[in-house]
Formats: structure tokens, C-alpha cells, sequence
């Protein structure tokens, strides 16, 4: 299987967490992929045609894109049980899609005050976005912290990716400081050595 892959994506690090934490990071091979919004430079988009990565091409079947259909895809197929039965899997879902919701707007935050050109950005647009974040966080904090807490699966590692890359392009924001529970954990699933093997700046 090839992954198309960029480290610094917070979508594909949720994959590549996946395959470590089943021992099966050598079942891929790593095709790297770059471009923006603004130009889909080396990404995949006749494998994906939104452009997006972490799109993951089989010898199989269609190449099968949107980092939740892969994990739930790898899951099935190393058994790596990090998406648990019902009733259980209704939390993990919706945690899993409030880590990718982090990420996602965090990611937008990046482009908006990165890649956009210097004269149409809009600082009131990334605050738009940082808002999301925090009531993101906050929902983590005030509702979710025994369910992070329980056995691994990928609720817990969406919100793992998605908090790292808040500490790799956003560290100015302090997420850390209105959220003290959510960093106690995170600091002990950091430590985790399919974390450690995928840390954007590794
Ligand atoms: C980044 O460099 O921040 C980035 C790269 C690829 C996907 C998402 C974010």
C-alpha cells in the first residue's frame, strides 16, 4: 500500500500513529505530497480528487481518502481494535471528530496567515477559527476527560494529533493554560512511542 504523507499533517499523523500502534508501519510505503490551497503542487489529485492527503493507495481496490475512512479501513485490516463496540464507539466517534474538527481549523488558521498573500489575510477570520478550537477544547476539558482517560483508541489519538499540531503552529496560543486536565493527559500520550515515531518535527 502506498500513503500519500506529509508529516507536518495532523490527518495523516493520525494514520501513521494507527500503524505503529499496530506494529505495521513497514505495511506501507510513504509517498510524500505537498501543495496548498492555492496549488495542488505534488498532492494526489488524480488518486483524490479533492487534492487531499492522507489518501492511501491499494493493490486492490480504490485509493481510499479522508483520514477517518482510512483509520477505520487499517483498523479492520491489521485488527488494531482502536475503534471499540457500541454503545462505547458512539463516544469515540464524536471525539475523534472533535480532535479532526482542532486540527482542521487549525490548519485553515495556518493557511489563512501563512500561504494566503499578506494583503487579503485576515487576522479577524484566524481569531474566527481559534474560537472554534477553544470551545473544542473546552467541550474536551469539561465533558471528556474519563473517556480520554480509558482504553487507547482513536478518538484519543485524533485529539492527540490534532493537540500537537496546536504545539507546532500555534504555541503562541497557549493551549495548555485554560485547559489543565487536557494537558495532563496529553503529556502521558505524548510519551507514547507511536506519538514519539510521528511527531511532525521527529
Ligand atoms: C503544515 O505545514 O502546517 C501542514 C502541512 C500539510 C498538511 C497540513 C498542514
Amino acid at each position: 500500500m502506498k500513503l500519500y504523507h506529509a508529516p507536518a499533517s495532523p490527518f495523516v499523523r493520525k494514520v501513521m500513529v494507527l500503524l505503529n500502534e499496530a506494529k505495521a508501519a513497514d505495511r506501507v510505503t510513504l509517498v510524500p505530497a505537498s501543495g496548498s490551497p492555492l496549488d495542488p503542487g505534488t498532492m494526489p489529485v488524480v488518486r483524490n480528487p479533492l487534492g487531499k492527503i492522507p489518501a492511501l493507495e491499494r493493490a486492490d481496490g480504490p485509493t481510499l481518502y479522508d483520514s477517518r475512512v482510512i483509520t477505520r479501513y487499517l483498523d479492520d485490516l491489521l485488527q488494531a481494535h482502536l475503534y471499540p463496540a457500541a454503545p462505547r464507539l458512539w463516544d469515540t466517534l464524536t471525539i475523534e471528530a472533535t480532535g479532526d474538527g482542532i486540527a482542521e481549523a487549525a490548519v485553515l488558521m495556518r493557511y489563512e496567515m501563512h500561504v494566503r498573500p499578506e494583503a487579503s489575510r485576515s487576522p479577524a477570520w484566524a481569531d474566527a477559527q481559534w474560537q472554534k478550537i477553544a470551545r473544542a477544547l473546552a467541550a474536551l476539558e469539561e465533558r471528556w476527560i474519563s473517556h480520554l482517560s480509558g482504553p487507547l483508541d482513536m478518538g484519543q489519538v485524533a485529539v492527540a494529533c490534532a493537540l500537537g499540531y496546536l504545539d507546532f503552529r500555534h504555541a503562541d496560543r497557549d493551549w495548555r493554560s485554560a485547559n489543565p486536565g487536557l494537558a495532563a493527559w496529553y503529556a502521558a500520550i505524548d510519551a507514547r512511542q507511536s506519538m514519539r515515531a510521528t511527531a511532525p518535527d521527529a
